[in-house]
């Protein structure tokens, strides 16, 4: 390693490229151009070693670098581009090894010159870059899928090591010899002209991932205006290489353009054909516990039908010797069925018989409100249950009741629990009309519209109206996710969610006019008042959260986007949760991949199916984020993300002030099996409110809204919106709605 010289502009110029400084003021990048050092590598030489502390932050001025996990190379890096960035900001484990791969000249920033500069304090929190945004959920995969072309063994082979050397879909699933054989059936073969780009950065098609088989493609970014060079190379990709995997987890536009640079061949299949092959995995967990819940006479006066579907909605939870599965006289809502293990049924203190699998037990609660008849002891070293509630049982099938009586051929009318709108919440609609709402300024902007402070010139009563775009609705197929979004809105009731008064239908927009919180989004309020990392305030707004999921999880709604972003203060401080728009009723398991990068639970990543586990696992990921000043997993790109997500809590640092009551309540919602999450548990909710953080904490007067909240924004009256930073200038742009006359959305409006 030796240094050189070069000039400030050159340096300033290298350093605009590295993602973290472009939230710097650009007053500050002269001082920072000072404090680079240039070094040089010879080829071979480690620069960074996988798993030491990062301290440093290179971005290559000449040459290339190879990155290698578990000694495998996974990319090289060119000139402009730079690794060790978030070195800069706290002190984590290097995830790669970086070697020189050719003779390579980098500047190069040390962690103590960047805090030495105070430059950690100027970095610009939120930009509108950097938003983090929900992926996923709701659109419609019409992707058009091919017949399979056929292959020789050499096409077959090059194909399947293809696949297998792709890091990053090994992230995403498990690749064993038949998975690999059964994408390497499906694909079929295209031909990309010299000069095309097969995929082009921004687009909104992103359908398809691609193995290619011959010729050549530039991998390439367009900067930002302030570069003269519009669109950089990122990299070269050859025969053997594959590329667009993060398509095949969800719906997201390309993040790169892809260019043939020779006449190519490629190997191509999408999104829909690898999750149909994972979704594989699951169906052959249903048949195994179909297999248990038709040994159950009680299910006799199920279908098939209802008991496959039945079988796929049944979780799983585990217990150890000496572990009471519930007592006699206590009152529950749950049915199990043992799968593994052996349990002792105690009656008035009395052994009166064992079961072993495919025994079962609870099956009254499915039918009645009564206490439980007797007590059931685990007495094997551990057991394994599958159980199912009968909110679940009956929103899924219907009554259990009903079923019995309906005959054997599965005929006679048997009514499903209807996710219906909260009890006397009838009352709270058409009471408010369009016509009388006057805009008096704009509070937030999503990706389908806007939310305004609107003032009900009836009463002078104001709230916040969230417009949705038709036209951008029906473009990007969210129909079905808009009219979930009103529904599941409808069904909340809890102080801790924020309400939803109205719904109208406009000639362009869907309107909904929620409950006001004056006092912003929790994540504003955290960077402005800078309380990350105070603990009474963690504490505080993750109770208000579990309480909110408390009340969410009993209707069978899993929120799944969890985030400082979503959560509102009111003006004296309480907590609510808001935007349902990827909110779902599920009873069982749903598969749709979506949330925020940061937040992804492993199961999410994996398409294995999910369930209500996901949300604690995010908030374990909220506490560490409140408490830490930045999430876990944090990477640059959402795939580093997932990698990180994959190998587990375990393999995270906590900092200093996280060791310890914070440190066990985060691994214990972010355990990796969803059913060992705090919650997931025997004792439900309980087991996040004794945790030790808790300790001397009143969830009661939490729960009743009379516990003085940590902090107490500043709203001077109820059309006060200094809380609220949004402009106008990032509000989605207008697209025109043509009316696909299916009636779409004819339920949407609650009055006029
Ligand atoms: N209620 C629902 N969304 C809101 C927002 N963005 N700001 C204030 N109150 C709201």
């Amino acid at each position: 390693m030796g240094c050189a010289g070069s000039t400030s502009h050159e340096r300033q110029f290298f350093l605009s490229k590295v993602e973290l400084f472009k939230r710097l003021p650009e007053e500050e990048l002269p001082e920072l151009a000072k404090s680079a050092v240039e070094v040089s590598y010879l080829k071979g030489q480690v620069i960074i070693e996988e798993n030491t502390p990062g301290e440093k932050l290179f971005v290559i001025k000449r040459g290339s670098a190879g990155v290698e996990i578990n000694n495998r190379r996974v990319a090289t890096l060119q000139a402009g581009e730079y690794f060790g960035e978030s070195a800069l900001l706290r002190n984590e484990q290097c995830t790669a090894t970086i070697t020189a791969a050719s003779s390579m000249k980098a500047l190069m920033i040390t962690r103590e010159d960047f805090m030495n500069l105070g430059l950690h304090t100027k970095l610009e929190l939120v930009d509108k870059l950097g938003k983090r945004g929900a992926v996923g959920g709701g659109a419609v995969a019409n992707a058009e899928i091919k017949e399979p072309s056929s292959k020789t063994p050499a096409e077959r082979e090059l194909i399947a090591k293809a696949l297998q050397e792709n890091a990053n879909l090994s992230t995403i699933a498990t690749l064993d010899t038949d998975r690999v054989n059964a994408i390497v059936d499906v694909m079929w073969k295209e031909e990309v002209p010299i000069g095309k780009p097969i995929i082009k950065e921004g687009d909104l098609q992103a359908d398809y991932f691609y193995v290619v088989q011959s010729g050549s493609f530039q991998v390439s970014k367009a900067e930002t205006a302030s570069s003269d060079q519009a669109t950089p190379a990122l990299g070269l990709l050859e025969a053997g290489s594959s590329f667009g995997e993060l398509a095949l987890l969800y719906f997201a536009p390309r993040a790169a353009t892809i260019t043939a640079t020779a006449d190519a061949v490629v190997w191509v299949t999408a999104r829909q054909q690898f999750k149909d092959l994972l979704m594989k995995a699951n169906e052959r967990e249903t048949q195994e516990n179909l297999k248990h819940v038709s040994k159950c006479d009680c299910f006799n006066p199920l279908t098939e039908p209802e008991k496959k579907e039945l079988a796929a909605a049944m979780h799983e939870m585990t217990f150890v010797k000496g572990e009471l599965v519930f007592e006699q006289g206590e009152r529950g809502t749950q049915f199990f069925l043992l799968v593994e293990g052996e349990v002792s049924v105690i009656k008035d203190g009395k052994e009166v018989t064992t079961l072993k699998a495919t025994g079962y037990f609870g099956e009254l609660a499915l039918e009645r409100d009564e206490p439980r008849a007797a007590t059931i002891k685990v007495i094997s070293q551990s057991a394994k249950m599958l159980w199912v509630d009968k909110e679940s049982f009956e929103i899924l099938i219907g009554s259990l009741e009903d079923l019995k009586k309906r005959g054997r051929d599965g005929t006679g009318a048997v009514k499903k629990l209807q996710v219906a709108p909260s009890a006397g919440d009838t009352k709270r609609f058409g009471n408010i009309r369009f016509k009388d709402l006057k805009v008096l300024g704009l509070l937030g902007c999503g990706g389908f519209g806007a939310v305004f402070l609107v003032e009900d010139l009836g009463n002078g009563e104001t709230y916040a109206l969230k417009n949705l775009s038709k036209g951008y609705v029906v473009t990007s197929g969210m129909q079905n996710s808009v009219i979930s979004e009103k529904n599941v809105q409808l069904m909340c009731d809890s102080p801790f969610v924020v309400k939803l008064y109205e719904t109208f239908n406009s000639a362009e927009t869907l309107h909904l006019l929620l409950e006001l919180a004056l006092g912003g989004e929790l994540y504003a309020t955290y960077n402005k008042k800078n309380l990350w990392g105070q603990e009474p305030c963690a504490k505080f707004y993750i109770a208000g959260t579990v309480l909110a999921f408390e009340h969410l999880h009993s209707k069978k709604i899993i929120f799944r986007d969890l985030k400082p972003e979503n959560l509102l203060l009111n003006e004296q401080g309480h907590v609510k949760l808001t935007d349902m728009g990827l909110a779902k009723v599920c009873p069982g398991k749903t598969f749709t991949t979506c949330g925020t990068p940061d937040y992804f639970a492993p199961e999410l990543i994996a398409s294995k199916g999910h369930n209500l586990a996901v949300d604690w696992w995010t908030l374990g990921i909220l506490t560490f984020e409140l408490c830490a000043g930045h999430p876990p997993f944090e990477s640059t790109t959402p795939m580093q993300i997932y990698a990180k997500v994959q190998k587990g809590i375990h393999k995270i640092l906590f900092p200093k002030k996280l060791k310890g009551n914070i440190e066990s309540l985060v691994k214990g919602l972010c355990h990796a099996v969803p059913s060992e999450r705090l919650a997931m548990k025997k004792g439900g909710t309980q087991n996040i409110k004794k945790q030790p953080w808790f300790t001397g904490f009143s969830w009661d007067e939490m729960a009743k809204f009379t516990l003085t909240p940590p902090y107490k924004p500043h709203v001077k009256n109820k059309k006060d919106i200094a809380n609220f930073s949004a402009k106008k200038e990032d509000m989605p742009p207008q697209v025109d709605y043509k009316d696909p006359k299916t009636g779409w959305d004819k339920d949407f409006a609650t009055s006029e």
